[in-house]
């Protein structure tokens, strides 16, 4: 856990870490936080934490994503009894406790797409790193070692996001620019879209990627509303930078936040640090948050 903010569940590309540092580009107070590409919702989960919005909003495009974030926000203790009683199945499997992960997964790809199936799905899964097919399948293995996070310690951590979250968030599965449409002035749109990957490949990490050039004119289209927003874009690893930058002319300020060694590093056996660019929109970038 960072700090004392709590989370659902790892997330390959959860902004649990860096999320304090994000926050330090927030107004001290503001109306609504949007965020179209929620995904675990850290940083609605530290913004709440530090009462920063009155209301919140998630929205994701992968449905069942949602529909966990919104069982374990209004219905914690529901979810943590059945993700307990999920994990307890994997004990009657003996040593080979990962075939009952492909079991879950099978029912989960065949429709049985509960949060908890979900949940259990990555917490058990390697690194929290989630890998969809081409079909859409959840395709990503079992961490053979583990067995997941233990009922006790999910349960906490989904009573305290429950706890900082519940009845001030509304919840959609739609595409971003949907609810870029529903930003008003007074509210400030946090964007982490997909990592943008090597050009026309599929990135098997998300239900869905997002083109440069659509996010450039979603953005053109906040900078014309006068809507607040922050964008984690493109970066650095060691040497090597990643992802298009947005355009100078929306005169937004970057600025580059230390994420740390990667983890994908740390499997080569290296040590790069990545640097994780935040876009800050001029808007508040004139404010002089
Ligand atoms: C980098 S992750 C966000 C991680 C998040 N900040 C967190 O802390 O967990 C990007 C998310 O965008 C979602 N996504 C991909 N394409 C989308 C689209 N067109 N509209 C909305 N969400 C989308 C993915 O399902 C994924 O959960």
């Amino acid at each position: 856990m960072n700090g004392k903010l709590p989370h659902i569940v790892q997330y390959q590309g959860s902004k649990r870490v860096l999320a304090p540092r994000i926050l330090q580009f927030m107004p001290k107070k503001f109306r609504r936080l949007i965020e179209p590409f929620a995904g675990t919702a850290a940083v609605s989960v530290a913004a709440a934490a530090e009462s920063r919005a009155d209301v919140f909003y998630l929205n994701d495009l992968n449905a069942p994503l949602t529909n966990l974030l919104r069982k374990a926000i209004e219905e914690p203790s529901e979810l943590a009894r059945e993700y307990a009683a999920l994990w307890n199945e994997q004990f009657s499997f003996g040593d080979r406790h990962a075939q009952h992960f492909f079991i879950v997964r099978d029912r989960f790809n065949q429709g049985e797409q509960s949060p908890a199936n979900l949940l259990y799905l990555m917490s058990r899964c390697v690194k929290g790193a989630v890998r969809y097919g081409k079909n859409g399948n959840f395709n990503q293995s079992p961490d053979k070692r583990r067995h997941g996070t233990k009922p006790e310690t999910l349960s906490a951590n989904v009573r305290a996001v429950s706890a900082l979250l519940k009845g001030k968030t509304v919840f959609s599965s739609l595409d971003y620019r949907e609810t870029l449409a529903l930003a008003k002035p007074g509210d400030l749109v946090y964007m982490d879209p997909p990592y943008q990957g090597v050009t026309n490949a599929r990135d098997s990490r998300y239900v869905s990627g997002v083109p440069f050039q659509e996010f450039v004119e979603a953005v053109a289209d906040l900078n014309r509303r006068g809507i607040d927003y922050l964008i984690s874009y493109d970066g650095r690893r060691g040497e090597k930078a990643y992802g298009a930058e947005l355009p100078a002319s929306f005169r937004c300020q970057k600025t580059l936040l230390n994420a740390g060694t990667s983890a994908q590093s740390a499997l080569l056996g290296r040590k790069d640090t990545t640097f994780e660019a935040l876009y800050v929109s001029p808007t508040l970038a004139e404010a002089g948050i």
